[in-house]
Order: C-alpha cells, then structure tokens, then sequence
C-alpha cells in the first residue's frame, strides 16, 4: 500500500463510486470485470479506472479484467470500511434529523451512538432508539466515549465553538454541514457537505450557455 501516499484528492474522490457499481456487480453475481465494461457502466474512460486502480496496486490482468470480488474488498478496505466508526451528531434539527434517520449509515459501520442539542424540547426524544441529550454534556460523553466522527449540524454561528469541544476530546474526524470554515488542527480531517454547491451546479448546467 505504498503507493497510497501520493493519491489526488480526485481519484479519492472517485473511490466511492467504484465502490457503490462494485458492490452492484458483486450482488449481481458478476465474477470478473474488464475496464471496458467497467468504463460503460460507471462513466470514466477505462484508461481512467486503470490508473485510478493503478495507484493502489496491481488489480487488474491482461485479458481478464477485474476479479469483482477481489476489487471491492480491496476498495473496501482502502475507504476504510474495514472498520467500525463511532458516530454522533450535533444538532438536531432538519438536517441532523435526516442523518439520523438514514439507517443506510449504520449498515455501511457508521454507528451513531449519540445526538445532542440545545433545545430542551428535543432531550429525552429518540431517533431511531437513539436519544438526544443536553449539549452541555457533551464535553463529559466524550470523556467517557470513543467517537470517530463528529457530524455537525447546527447552524454556522455555534459550529466553531461545538468543533472545539470536539477536538479538545481527541475526535479526529468531522462531517460539516454548517456553511463555515472551521478552525482545526492539522491532525483532525474535516470533510465538508454542500449540498447547495450540487444544486448551483445543476442550475449552471441546466442554463445551457456552457
Ligand atoms: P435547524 O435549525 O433545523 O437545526 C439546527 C439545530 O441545531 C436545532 O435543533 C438547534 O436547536 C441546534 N443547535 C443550535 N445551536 C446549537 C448548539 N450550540 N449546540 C447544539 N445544538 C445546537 O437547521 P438545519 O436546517 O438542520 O441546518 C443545520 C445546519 O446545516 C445549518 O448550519 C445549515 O446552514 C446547514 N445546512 C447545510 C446544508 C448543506 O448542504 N451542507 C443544507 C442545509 C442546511
């Protein structure tokens, strides 16, 4: 795996994809897989998907293709879905209502073990048997608790102030959806959620002038 060093953000980026048509393929029972086909079903030209999985190994062979099977484990692994994440989520309104419902999370290894808010009419409600609690004792659950990714979904104005609880308590990974920068050590990846970016790209597409 030591080619992985030096792996773009944009076959990063990519990976995903690779994985959700190869879990598709292994679930339809498909054995072996050339780029070609490959390249018809996920959209990339297929000297794309050879140097994408180029930088992770040698996968592929000559007049074979790819083994599935052995291509998703080893994506699998490589976007970290060997393992199991601790989750919880900040804010517990629209957005991280929606998270929480989404129990897709959970079959993929993103366990939500907690959610907190302000609001006092919210604690004590559950979300998929999973209670909402007092924000302030967050700092003490994450004390006691070993939380992987922080999901934060208050608005911007309170977002930097929870992201330093967070990082105080050594959680290493944060979902953002709050449209705001935060401020975080260089060891704690923040992974940013636009969905108005996706949307204002749809609306540029759509005017048809490019
Ligand atoms: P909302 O108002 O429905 O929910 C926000 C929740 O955060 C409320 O329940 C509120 O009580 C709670 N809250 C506020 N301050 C808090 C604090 N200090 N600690 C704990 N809880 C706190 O808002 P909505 O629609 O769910 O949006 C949440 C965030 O997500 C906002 O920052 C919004 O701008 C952003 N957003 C991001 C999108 C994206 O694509 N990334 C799309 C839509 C919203």
């Amino acid at each position: 795996m030591d080619k992985k060093k030096n792996i773009s953000m944009a076959v990063i980026k990519r990976l995903p994809k690779y994985y959700r048509y190869l879990q598709e393929l292994k679930n339809n029972d498909v054995d072996r897989i050339s780029s070609k086909e490959l390249s018809e079903k996920i959209g990339f030209t297929a000297s794309q998907i050879r140097q994408d999985l180029n930088c992770f190994g040698d996968f592929g062979q000559q007049g074979y293709g790819y083994n599935v099977k052995e291509l998703y484990d080893q994506i699998k692994n490589i976007l970290g879905l060997k393992k199991e994440y601790n989750t919880i989520i900040i804010g517990a309104g629209n957005i991280g209502q929606a998270i929480a419902n989404y129990i897709n999370f959970q079959k993929i290894g993103f366990t939500l073990t907690s959610i907190f808010d302000i609001n006092p009419k919210l604690f004590g409600l559950k979300i998929r048997d999973i209670e909402i609690s007092d924000i302030d004792t967050l700092d003490s659950f994450l004390k006691k608790h070993t939380v992987d990714i922080a999901i934060i979904c208050v608005p911007s104005k309170n977002a930097q102030s929870i992201c330093e609880v967070i990082v105080k308590n050594g959680v290493k990974g944060i979902w953002n959806f709050a449209p705001i920068d935060l401020n975080t050590p260089e060891n704690v990846i923040v992974e940013n959620v636009h969905l108005s970016e996706s949307l204002l790209t749809l609306s540029c597409l759509l005017n048809g002038d490019i």
